[in-house]
């Protein structure tokens, strides 16, 4: 419990995974001296499996100033739109690359009617949204405004639909409604709504976190439903679903051996685990000792989906459902007067967030061939997202340090992962992780520590670079963020590398995150 703030009951259903995470923390945190040089290889034929896009998925929730605000302000709205939506997010989210969006929660999903988000925006009934403070939701952001927006950045939608308080019709219908191609009342009235082509939506969530705010379910009583709603979702005009169960909370292996004992022969596309790696201190005043716990927490994470994925294999069938990290980043502790201000769960995102999204990322990397899709909580204004507004109304919107350090793991995306070796496997020693395509290979690398600057030598195994660059992301400071006042005070630069062959060298202050990419032959 020592590593978490005093919490709400919803954030600590949502950290319980955090908690159990710091009772595993080995008490040898460092391994490696200050100011040491790391000799780590990348095994450049062994190959792990795809960086999916997918990877680098997002989420937004009704909680906040996320969609409204974040991402909605309303044709009407003083703010630069585009039909409504935002025109900065939208524009630093287009030149990131959105591959994937799930939408409409987390909690929220479970309380949330489709109908009440479709129609004339007058017309929808207001609703009060219990989940995130009881204010009234107007639904004027509904399922043709999240496929809009989807549609504007690329990205792939992903529905999560009602499990807790709904019926296994409901989502029939919102799945007819939206993929059906034409002539049922459902998608005729698609299509008087302006939208005649179906949505064509492939990934839908069957509930959400249905161990707690989704339902407060046992595994069998959720895998009975479970099999309840999938048994009439069904494939429409081509569009082939890919259904996820609500999965566990951090490592909870009993929630997901319950949860496949009682799927019996049905078993879904994907399972979904969420994971916060909890912070005792707000943002921007982490205390060291807070900062290197909830950092290597992260080792935890790893773990967590080595097991999961055991899990899943060790049953028939087990092999081919997808793991899904639906829901990670961190969760600092959150002051009121943020949240008054600015939104619910209205965090900032500082140095230490950009090293933790970088651990994640990492992560990722090396367990490419364990997972199938990973979506930070969330993409703007809640918990660990990427961009910040000065609250709902304000003018201002700030690329976070996690947009920054999303950006330099782009060039992973679609490449195939690959072996690394490193000295130190410390919690907090240097993170790698690395992918190759024909012709480039790419290398991330990020340093944990906020006491000791690396020099990294690298040996490429397997191949010759010829030349490369590298960039950097880092602020001695791990309290440092990007505010309204000084947006751009941390962004990645250019940082020098030696490239000699199969030799490559680079220095990595303290709490960094960079990427090198190397033309190979
Ligand atoms: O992301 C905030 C909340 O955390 C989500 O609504 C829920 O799924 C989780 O508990």
């Amino acid at each position: 419990m020592s590593v978490l703030h005093p919490v709400s009951r919803r954030q600590f259903v949502a950290g319980t995974a955090a908690v159990a995470a710091s009772a595993f923390i080995p008490r040898k945190l460092f391994g490696a001296p200050a100011s040491a040089t790391q000799r780590v290889v990348v095994h450049t034929g062994s190959e792990i499996g795809l960086v999916r896009p997918e990877f680098h998925g997002h989420f937004i929730e009704h909680l906040g100033s996320c969609v409204y605000g974040g991402l909605w302000v309303g044709r009407n709205s003083q703010i630069p739109n585009i039909n409504g939506y935002r025109k900065q997010s939208v524009e630093y989210l287009k030149a990131l690359g959105i591959p994937v969006l799930r939408w409409p929660g987390g909690c929220f999903a479970d309380d949330y009617h489709w109908r009440d988000g479709i129609g004339p925006a007058a017309k929808r009934p207001k609703r009060v949204n219990i989940n995130w403070g009881n204010y009234i939701e107007d639904g004027s952001f509904g399922t043709h405004e999240f496929i809009g927006l989807c549609r504007l950045l690329d990205a792939q939608p992903y529905l999560a639909g009602n499990v807790g308080s709904s019926t296994p019709h409901e989502l029939r219908d919102w799945i007819e409604y939206c993929n059906y191609p034409s002539g049922s009342t459902l998608s005729d009235e698609r299509a008087a709504n302006g939208s005649p082509e179906p949505f064509r939506v492939r990934y839908w969530g069957v509930g959400n976190e249905s161990w707690g705010c989704g339902g407060n379910m046992r595994p069998e009583e959720y895998a009975r439903l479970y099999r309840d709603f999938a048994v009439y979702c069904r494939d429409f005009g081509g569009t082939e679903l890919f259904l996820v169960a609500s999965g566990p909370s951090g490592d909870d292996t009993r929630w997901s051996r319950g949860l496949m004992d009682g799927l019996g022969w049905e078993r879904p596309s994907g399972v979904s685990m969420h994971y916060y790696c909890g912070g005792a201190d707000r943002s921007t005043t982490f205390t060291i000792d807070h900062m290197n716990e909830q950092l290597a927490s992260y080792a935890k994470v790893e773990e967590s989906i080595i097991h999961q994925r055991a899990v899943l294999d060790s049953y028939d069938k087990g092999k081919n459902v997808g793991l899904i990290l639906d829901e990670w980043g961190v969760w600092d502790n959150i002051p009121e007067e943020d949240e008054k201000r600015y939104g619910k769960l209205w965090q900032q995102s500082t140095m230490r967030s950009a090293v933790a999204a970088g651990l994640g990322l990492n992560i990722f990397n090396r367990l490419a061939d364990k997972l199938y899709m990973c979506n930070i909580a969330q993409m703007v204004n809640v918990l660990q997202s990427l961009l910040l507004t000065d609250g709902p109304e304000g003018e201002h919107c700030v690329r976070t340090t996690t947009y920054h350090a999303f950006s330099l793991f782009k060039a992973h995306r679609s490449k195939t992962a690959l072996r690394v070796e490193t000295e130190d496997s410390s919690p907090l020693g240097l993170s790698l992780s690395a992918s190759k395509s024909d012709k480039e290979l790419v290398v991330s690398f990020v340093n944990p520590r906020h006491d000791a600057d690396l020099r990294v030598e690298c040996t490429l195994e397997g191949c010759v670079a010829v030349g490369g660059t590298a960039q950097i992301l880092h602020d001695a400071d791990w309290n440092a963020c990007n505010t309204f006042d000084n947006p751009d005070r941390a962004v990645p630069n250019a940082h020098p590398i030696k490239v000699n062959g199969s030799k490559i060298q680079l220095d990595l202050p303290a709490l960094s995150v960079a990427t090198a990419i190397l033309p190979i032959h």
